[in-house]
């Protein structure tokens, strides 16, 4: 079993990578930093020994990086069990007074990433009448926060591929899987001084995940939300 993991090399991505290869299945993972990626690499690859672990230097953000990715997923698989779209960055802000140019920054990473990737994987996956799509949107999806700005615009437009595409796969016998977490402790909030027991492990999104994907195979599991005890922060 194949899966593809964007943004692996650290948190959530990273959990989810982790707990895929532990499970068996070959895992291609992708993010910009070589040091962090390698480092991801070999941390898979040392408890999971007889699994195929493939990592490559993407920015998810430039779609030439984008459809070479895909190529090469393509070339070096036939088929691909899971597709997790996860890589995204926050950069709070508010609409009126954030940097221009931050929304189309954050759409490129936060949501073309996974428009084009999917689209290039999709073929696979309909000719072999199986597959299961992650995106990884955001409580911001549902519901908008004071410092949400262009990012909560990005993980709405998440959650709406993600819907549609649902309905559209429905026939092909995909499944589509939106992720909504709430704060979850990794470097997104490096700097943030409160309790850790505020912030949820990423290691229970790799177990959502994994759950979902176990059920029957005619039980979609649409969409996630996960929030810490005490809520949003
Ligand atoms: N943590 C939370 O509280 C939380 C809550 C809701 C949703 N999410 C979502 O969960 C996803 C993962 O977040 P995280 O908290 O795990 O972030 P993280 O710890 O900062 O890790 C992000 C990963 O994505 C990679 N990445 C970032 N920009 C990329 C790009 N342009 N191309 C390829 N890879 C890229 C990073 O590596 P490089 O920097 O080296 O590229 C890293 O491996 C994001 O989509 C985020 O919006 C997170």
């Amino acid at each position: 079993m194949n899966a593809v993991i964007t943004g692996a090399s650290k948190g959530i991505g990273k959990a989810i990578a982790e707990r895929l290869a532990a499970e068996g299945f070959n895992v291609i993972i992708c993010a910009r930093n070589t040091d962090a990626l390698a480092a991801a690499k070999a941390a898979i690859r040392e408890k999971n020994p007889a699994v195929t672990v493939i990592a490559e230097s993407v920015d998810m953000g430039d779609k030439a990086q984008v459809m070479a990715f895909a190529q090469k997923i393509k070339d070096t698989w036939s088929t691909v069990d899971i597709l997790v779209n996860n890589a995204g960055i926050f950069i709070p802000g508010a609409l009126h007074d954030e940097a221009d140019g931050l929304l189309e920054k954050l759409m490129a990473v936060n949501v073309y990433s996974a428009y084009h990737l999917t689209r290039e994987l999709l073929p696979l996956m309909i000719a072999q009448r199986n597959g299961h799509i992650f995106n990884m949107c955001s409580t911001a999806s549902h519901h908008a926060y004071p410092n949400g700005g262009s990012y909560s615009i990005t993980k709405y437009a998440l959650l709406g591929f993600s819907k549609n595409l649902r309905r559209e796969l429905m026939p092909h016998n995909v499944r589509v899987t939106s992720v909504s977490p709430g704060p979850t402790l990794t470097a997104s909030w490096d700097g943030f001084e409160g309790p850790p027991d505020r912030m949820m492990p990423p290691e229970d999104i790799a177990s959502v995940v994994w759950n979902a994907f176990t059920l029957a195979k005619q039980t979609v599991v649409e969409e996630i939300q996960l929030r810490p005890m005490l809520g949003d922060i």
